[in-house]
């Protein structure tokens, strides 16, 4: 069945929706995004994505495209049109287009582009992969220097993706100067002796909606956070290991470039943490 998407103003069958192929998004990678998680028909976590999609078009000297109430407007009008339960729904602005191409940015009255759809996943929440763990590699991180604002750059963490599947895994994790600095999806955690270790926030990655409500949950269950880097042969000699992200909730670690971690199982903390920040997100949901 056909979803309903939004773009620009329009509410449409995804197969009548359209962007310009001038589009600097599509052009230039001149777009940023936000994937906002949906559970129980709600929107979780939601003024966190909001407010980092504001600074990520501040920080690219992008227009907004509406308001935030018009856009919580948005989100829930297609959560209700396509009827998800538990998905997502994902959101880009790009800078537009003024009918060419040109590496200058097109005049500061360009109306941005602005695009929504939803993506039903069921058993988002209850997820054999979390039960499983994931299984990753580890890669160089050869992406640009501004990572911690969200654009729609994804080509590399694609081929991350892609390097993972070809080596039989799930996922990578990126390493730069010997020192992990996240996946290629997620934010990169390690656990040794009970104390979660993760790198800090820079602009070296991205500000995860999803590690900073982990790490509040954390301190609050009185776990031990440790925020500095960590190296690649640090974490295979981890107890634990997990990523974060609002697609993925918390994903336990089981095997980084062949060696198991622990005895191979999704060890204590990831799946406790993961309970506890499902279990808040639904009660925070809007
Ligand atoms: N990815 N780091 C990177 C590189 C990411 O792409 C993401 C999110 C995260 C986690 O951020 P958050 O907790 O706010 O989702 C960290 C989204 C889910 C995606 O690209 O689909």
């Amino acid at each position: 069945m056909s979803r309903t998407v939004y773009v620009n103003g329009q509410y449409l069958p995804e197969e009548d929706a359209t962007v310009s192929i001038f589009d600097r998004g599509f052009l230039m990678a001149d777009a940023v995004y936000e994937v906002t998680s949906v559970l129980d028909g709600k929107l979780i976590a939601y003024d966190g994505h909001v407010e980092r999609l504001w600074r990520s078009l501040k920080e690219l000297d992008m227009a907004a495209p509406c308001t935030p109430e018009e856009l919580l407007d948005i989100h829930r009008e297609l959560v209700a049109r396509n009827g998800i339960v538990e998905g997502l729904v994902y959101l880009q602005v790009s800078r537009g287009s003024d009918g060419d191409r040109d590496f200058v940015f097109p005049s500061s009255d360009t109306k941005p582009t602005l695009v929504l759809f939803t993506q039903n996943k069921p058993g988002l929440a209850d997820s054999p992969a979390a039960k499983k763990g994931a299984k990753i590699i580890s890669i160089d991180d050869i992406r640009w220097g501004r990572r911690d604002i969200k654009t729609v750059q994804l080509l590399y963490p694609s081929m991350g993706k892609m390097m993972a599947k070809a080596a039989g895994c799930d996922d990578a994790w990126l390493v730069e100067d010997g020192h992990v600095t996240e996946g290629t999806s997620n934010n990169a955690y390690i656990v040794k002796g009970g104390k979660i270790i993760t790198r800090p926030l820079s602009n070296d990655i991205l500000h995860g909606i999803t590690r900073e409500a982990v790490l509040r949950f954390a301190a609050e269950a009185q776990m031990e956070v440790e925020e500095r880097l960590f190296t690649i042969e640090e974490a295979k000699e981890a107890d634990e290991a997990f990523t974060t992200s609002a697609s993925a909730f918390v994903m336990p670690v089981v095997e980084i470039d062949g060696v198991a971690l622990g005895d191979g199982t999704p060890g204590s903390v990831a799946p406790r943490l993961r309970e506890i920040y499902i279990d808040e997100m639904r009660k925070s949901a809007i």
